[in-house]
């Protein structure tokens, strides 16, 4: 039976709709999908660009997961006052010492020792003295975490730790004579005993600081394949006998800027008290303390192929440019132009720590018309080590009661 026109038509029409409907409805489908998809990914973006990309129109983002292997008469507590003031400005966590101020030095580094530490927390800074454990410390920090620390030449060095804790190293009570330096480097086999108490302040201090066995000899193999094994374990070392350089190199690594390196030098010697070595003596020291001195020479010389990357004049530019700002702090911030001596400090705030029957460590008093903007910046550029860790939150009763002991059972 032939269908009418009218109806054939209808059909037609009837399948247009049909399709056009289906069409609608897949380009809606489509476009939810779609609307769906970019939805998801720009939340993707969003969430990557929040946690692990940086932001394009930067160059570099500061570095602030630090370990900072603090090592005894270097320079590091300058360092370390630079730490706490970069951590307290960008509200870092720190990996805290508890009643004390190193973390049980001389005994070698566990996380239990940190204040208030639970298995799994994470920290950004690590900085006070302690003896170096690499796979201890890891546990606490990122993966990505940056380690750093501070060498001197080990002469000078072993003669400040000499002046500092002979008198805490009962082996050289027995030495006699003005000069016990001179004697004990005389004849160091007569007033040196491995493993005596507190002896590893005299020999290798820097080996033994960095956990390793500080009573090896020179030519040891194991010497070379320390400070190799070490050096894959830290990513700048700097060297205090080049200190506006190591800073400089500090900043442009860490991806700081100037103001956080400004400094002025904490836990300084008057003069008087430190011991010129004849260059017999140099000799002597460096060569009883031979696993440090190669140790430095390593670390010199990486030092110096790392400045020689960095642009010589630029360092130089650079040198200046932080010694001018420097200079402006000072005029700011110090009274009496400069450090003076413990009894002349007037705020308990700025009294520096003493070494045991001494008091050669200087310290500043802070000028009393400071402008009001910088105060804070002044106090805590000029706050010593003990004082800065009590703000810190940290209760050093250990560290005072021993402060009490040798102040006034020891006073000579
Ligand atoms: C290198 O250092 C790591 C961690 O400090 C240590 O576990 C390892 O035994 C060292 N290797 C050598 C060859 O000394
Ligand atoms: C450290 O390196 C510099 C540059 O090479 C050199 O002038 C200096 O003598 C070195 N210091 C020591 C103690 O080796």
């Amino acid at each position: 039976m032939p269908v009418p026109p009218q109806s054939r038509g209808n059909c037609v029409r009837s399948i247009c709709t049909c399709a056009i409907r289906g069409l609608i409805l897949w380009v809606l489908l489509t476009n939810i999908m779609l609307v769906l998809y970019c939805l998801t990914n720009s939340a993707h973006v969003k969430i990557s660009c929040i946690c692990f990309v940086k932001s394009p129109s930067e160059e570099c983002s500061p570095k602030v997961d630090i370990m900072f292997v603090k090592t005894h008469k270097t320079a590091s507590s300058t360092i370390l006052n630079i730490l706490f003031r970069f951590g307290e400005k960008h509200h870092l966590k720190f990996a805290l010492p508890d009643g004390r101020n190193d973390f049980f030095y001389p005994s070698p580094f566990r996380c239990s020792q940190v204040k208030d530490y639970k298995p799994g927390d994470c920290f950004n800074i690590v900085c006070n003295h302690m003896r170096f454990d690499h796979r201890e410390v890891a546990k606490l920090l990122p993966p990505d975490a940056v380690y750093m620390t501070i060498l001197r030449d080990p002469a000078d060095l072993f003669e400040s730790s000499f002046h500092y804790y002979h008198r805490a190293v009962p082996l050289t009570w027995r030495i006699h004579g003005d000069n016990k330096l001179a004697a004990f480097l005389d004849s160091p086999e007569t007033f040196y005993r491995p493993g005596a108490f507190n002896s590893f302040y005299l020999k290798n201090l820097l080996f033994f600081d960095f956990g390793l066995d500080n009573n090896v000899e020179a030519d040891d193999p194991r010497v070379t394949r320390d400070i190799h094994n070490l050096s894959k374990h830290l990513d700048l070392v700097l060297i205090a006998e080049y200190f506006e350089e190591s800073l400089i190199l500090l900043k442009d690594t860490f991806c700081w800027s100037m103001e956080d390196i400004l400094y002025f030098k904490l836990n300084v010697r008057k003069s008087s008290s430190v011991s010129r070595l004849t260059p017999e003596l140099r000799a002597r020291a460096l060569q009883w303390n031979g696993a440090d001195w190669k140790l430095y020479q390593h670390f010199n010389s990486t030092f110096w192929a790392r400045v020689e990357a960095f642009g010589r004049e630029r360092m130089k530019e650079e040198v200046t440019e932080l010694r001018r700002r420097n200079a402006e702090m000072k005029a700011v911030c110090i009274e009496d132009g400069g450090a003076v001596e413990a009894q002349k400090i007037q705020d308990r705030r700025f009294l520096p720590w003493q070494p045991l029957g001494e008091s050669s460590i200087l310290s500043y008093n802070m000028r009393k018309n400071t402008d009001p903007t910088f105060r804070t910046i002044c106090e805590k550029m000029l706050t010593p080590e003990i004082q800065y860790l009590s703000n810190l939150g940290v209760n050093l009763w250990l560290t005072r009661l021993w402060g009490w002991f040798k102040d006034t059972i020891f006073v000579l």
